[in-house]
């Protein structure tokens, strides 16, 4: 007898998913995977974080040395990230789904290969780790309710049940939200509700952000920054 591992168990995205796009949810992951297994070279992808690369800016000139973003400028975390995403955010911005004046032409600057370079060389950094955090928190209220929780009335779903406890991500399609900027994380669910981003897979972004008010997108993005206040914040 073969011991296969057991399988994962099923996403808290299926519930919210319908059954019917459920397939083509499959494919576009099985798709993503194949395109990953295509050889990347993390030392190039460094080099060009360093110092970009013919007329390309160097990465951490925004991004940080490290890949850790710069919160003052809403520039986001790349460290620690999953590659697949990553990959996937380079290609949108370079085809349009994913609209930005900075990224836009850097990532139409990139050749496939110099994309997965980054996107490997990005992924292996460390992440964002949470402070300890308090042991037993009262009842969560705020942006740390809307992470873990939801807000059923309106129909949103818990943060956390699709980026992962925590907000750590789910790799590989499921980013990590934790220790993002607030600016950063205001402006892409800005972006979703205004149609500026519409790269999330099923739409499933969108549809999480348009249900969310303007009090609620604060409140989120202030937690998510700075969540080792995990449960006592408010
Ligand atoms: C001039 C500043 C600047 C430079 C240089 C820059 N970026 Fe960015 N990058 C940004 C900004 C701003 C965003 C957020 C865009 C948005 O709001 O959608 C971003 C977003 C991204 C994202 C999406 C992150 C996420 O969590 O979805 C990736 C990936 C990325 N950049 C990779 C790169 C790579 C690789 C390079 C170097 C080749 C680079 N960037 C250079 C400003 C920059
Ligand atoms: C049903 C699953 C699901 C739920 C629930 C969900 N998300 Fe997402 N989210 C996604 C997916 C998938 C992506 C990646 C989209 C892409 O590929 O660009 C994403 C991406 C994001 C990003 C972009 C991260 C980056 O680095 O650019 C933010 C911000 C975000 N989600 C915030 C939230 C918040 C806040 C909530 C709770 C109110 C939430 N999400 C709930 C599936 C979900």
């Amino acid at each position: 007898m073969t011991s296969t591992p057991p399988p994962r168990p099923p996403l808290p995205l299926q519930r919210h998913a319908r059954a019917g796009r459920l397939t083509a949810w499959a494919v576009l992951v099985a798709g993503a995977s194949l395109a990953n297994l295509a050889h990347a070279d993390r030392a190039a992808g460094a080099t060009i974080a360093r110092q970009g690369a013919g007329g390309i800016t160097a990465c951490m000139a925004c991004h940080g040395a490290q890949g850790e973003g710069q919160a003052a400028a809403g520039f986001p975390r790349l460290a620690g990230q999953g590659q697949a995403y990553l990959l996937k955010q380079l290609q949108d911005f370079a085809s349009g789904q994913r609209k930005n004046p900075q990224m836009e032409p850097i990532a139409r600057a990139l050749s496939a290969q110099q994309m997965r370079d980054l996107s490997e060389h990005y992924a292996s950094l460390p992440g964002w780790k949470a402070e300890a955090k308090p042991a037993a928190a009262a009842q969560p209220a705020g942006g740390a309710r809307l992470a873990m929780a939801g807000n059923w009335d309106a129909g949103i779903p818990a943060c956390f049940a699709c980026h992962g406890p925590d907000g750590a991500g789910v790799p590989p399609h499921f980013p990590a939200l934790t220790g993002q900027p607030n600016a950063y994380t205001r402006a892409q669910l800005k972006a979703w509700q205004a149609g500026t981003r519409g790269n999330d897979p099923q739409g499933l972004m969108k549809s999480v952000a348009d249900k969310m008010s303007d009090a609620e997108i604060n409140a989120i993005s202030e937690y998510l920054e700075t969540p080792s206040f995990y449960g006592r914040r408010e």
